[in-house]
């Protein structure tokens, strides 16, 4: 098995990377010297990564598709041989509480926010080798119960769990698997939550305020290279969990 390096340009794999988190991601782990696909829906992913330099491709691809991923990382490792860092970043929220949600949003939620990763990881692993690392974006409320939640928690509380079993399943080939937790980022997901409610959540952040996406990619990076981290769950939510 190979050990990765740290001088060693990683070939990094970042779902949901249109906008948001996953665009900080991606141009953070561009910026300190790495290579990455961005994955997205939108037609434009491959001029987003354009914008990004030489190091970046886009490839356009619906993770709720397990074909959409197997294509796409299959073209990621015959243009640079192999993925070393996947993020499982892709994403949606869809809200309702259980007795009136459309059942097609539950379906949704669960097919992106949970089998979305579940597939990437089948696409990617027989491109990756030891050393490999894969990142999980969780949420709070896939620890805590929200009112009104269950669509987006009871996903991203399948990933929590996934995490886990990922975590133990790929230890013996070296490649290591854990969940990063944003708390309340500033981003297109959040931008419509009232001020109302955005003042209710941000009252409960004992750091007073919003996260940015750059704060999380910065996680991301650090956990991406860490190398005797696995199965962890690292909270990166200004101190929410804690007041909960
Ligand atoms: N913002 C927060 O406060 C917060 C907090 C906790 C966790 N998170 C998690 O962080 C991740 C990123 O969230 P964000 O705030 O950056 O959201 P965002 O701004 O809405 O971006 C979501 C990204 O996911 C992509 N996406 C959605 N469905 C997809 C699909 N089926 N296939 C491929 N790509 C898909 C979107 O691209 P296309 O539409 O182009 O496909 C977009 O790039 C999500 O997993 C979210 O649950 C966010």
């Amino acid at each position: 098995m190979t050990k990765l390096s740290p001088s060693v340009q990683r070939r990094w794999f970042v779902t949901g990377a249109s906008r948001g988190l996953g665009h900080a991601i991606a141009t953070l782990a561009i910026a300190r010297g790495d290579k990455v696909c961005l994955v997205a829906r939108h037609p434009d992913i491959a001029a987003v990564a354009a914008a990004l330099g030489p190091d970046a491709i886009g490839v356009q691809a619906d993770v709720s598709k397990a074909e959409d991923l197997a294509t796409a990382c299959a073209a990621v490792a015959d243009r640079w041989g192999g993925i070393d860092v996947l993020v499982n970043n892709a994403g949606l929220h869809r809200g309702g509480k259980v007795d009136v949600l459309d059942v097609a949003d539950w379906e949704q939620s669960l097919a992106t926010n949970l089998s979305g990763p579940m597939h990437a990881v089948r696409a990617a692993l027989p491109h990756m080798s030891g050393g490999g690392s894969i990142v999980n974006i969780g949420a709070v409320v896939g620890f805590r119960g929200f009112a009104g939640d269950s669509c987006y928690g009871a996903s991203k509380a399948g990933l929590a769990g996934l995490t886990q079993i990922l975590a133990t399943e790929l230890a013996a080939r070296q490649i290591r698997v854990n969940l990063v937790v944003p708390g309340f980022v500033m981003t297109d997901m959040t931008a419509g939550v009232s001020e109302r409610a955005r003042d209710a959540i941000v009252a409960k952040v004992p750091l007073r305020r919003m996260g940015k996406p750059e704060e999380i990619a910065d996680v991301c990076w650090w956990v991406a290279g860490s190398t005797y981290m696995t199965g962890s769950v690292v909270m990166t939510d200004g101190g929410l969990m804690c007041n909960l």
